[in-house]
């Protein structure tokens, strides 16, 4: 299957990249993941906005402009075997001849790469139960709004979730839940549906979004405000929601049980709605 480098389709075993390209160097540059229901890219709008606000804030031009972007994901969805898909977008600030911190010449063009892969959807037995996470202090930077490729925070707390056989790690940072390591999280408590706000200390996810949507729509009691350790911990249900993973019931946290230990009913009626929705 062809991948998009540079304004080429060509088969992945011939894009190749400066190993002075300024991703691998300094993880300068930003990306997304698209998911496609039936070949169908599900909010790829707000997916190519985020992308945008993200460029915008490293200051970074964007090297293509949305249609161009939405012809690339196009194409690589016609051209994948599998009708469910995940796009990755990549652009970074390029390659320069030399190595220097600030930014090149603007005669240095960008990098600018995607791919599609298929879409693992979580087995139904494994939703039937819930996963396990555990929570670590948010070691990243003060710019987590931004969806950069510089993610050594991130890999490092999911690889510590993994280590202990779970499957997320939930960021704490000054006593409150942000989010998880690749994913947003939620929280219900007696029937409120509970969103931590978004701030320069979290990722705006696209699944967030559509979750708040489908809370509104259906006339669910919710709250969009911080949410404390100690009110994570005391949860009815937890989940954690993205792009690949949907919505998917947390039911141990730190070994610990969330409210009875299995995925609560919020969840399923929420991953339920989800699923109308997206196709
Ligand atoms: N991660 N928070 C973080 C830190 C993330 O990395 C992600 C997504 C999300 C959820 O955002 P969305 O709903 O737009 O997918 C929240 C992607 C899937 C990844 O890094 O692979």
């Amino acid at each position: 299957d062809p991948v998009y480098l540079n304004g080429r389709f060509l088969p992945l075993a011939e894009a190749g990249i400066s190993p002075l390209d300024r991703g691998f160097l300094y993880g300068d540059g930003v990306y997304e993941v698209i998911p496609v229901y039936s070949r169908r890219a599900f909010r790829i709008d707000e997916h190519l906005q985020r992308l945008q606000a993200t460029l915008d804030g490293i200051q970074m031009a964007n090297p293509l402009s949305a249609e161009a972007w939405q012809a690339v994901v196009l194409k690589l969805i016609e051209t994948a075997p599998w009708d469910d898909q995940s796009i990755y977008l990549q652009v970074t600030r390029g390659a320069d001849d030399k190595r220097d911190h600030a930014f090149p010449p603007a005669s240095v063009p960008p990098t600018a790469f995607a791919f599609s892969s298929p879409l693992v959807t979580t087995p139904a037995a494994v939703r039937a139960k819930g996963v396990a996470a555990i929570t670590v202090p948010d070691l990243r930077w003060s710019r987590c709004d931004l969806k950069v490729v510089s993610l050594l925070a991130n890999v490092l707390a999911r690889q510590q979730a993994v280590a202990q056989g779970c499957a997320e790690a939930l960021l704490i940072r000054d006593g409150l839940m942000k989010e998880g390591a690749a994913s947003n999280i939620f929280i219900v408590k007696d029937g409120v549906l509970i969103a931590p706000p978004k701030t320069h200390l979290m990722l705006p996810g696209i699944t967030y979004d559509v979750i708040l949507e489908l809370a509104t729509a259906h006339q669910q009691p919710l709250a969009v405000r911080e949410i404390t350790e100690t009110e994570l911990r005391a949860a009815d249900e937890v989940w954690m929601t993205s792009s690949t993973k949907e919505i998917l019931a947390i039911t141990t946290l730190d070994g610990n049980p969330i409210g009875n230990g299995r995925p609560g009913p919020y969840g399923e009626q929420m991953w339920q709605w989800y699923q109308d929705f997206k196709n």
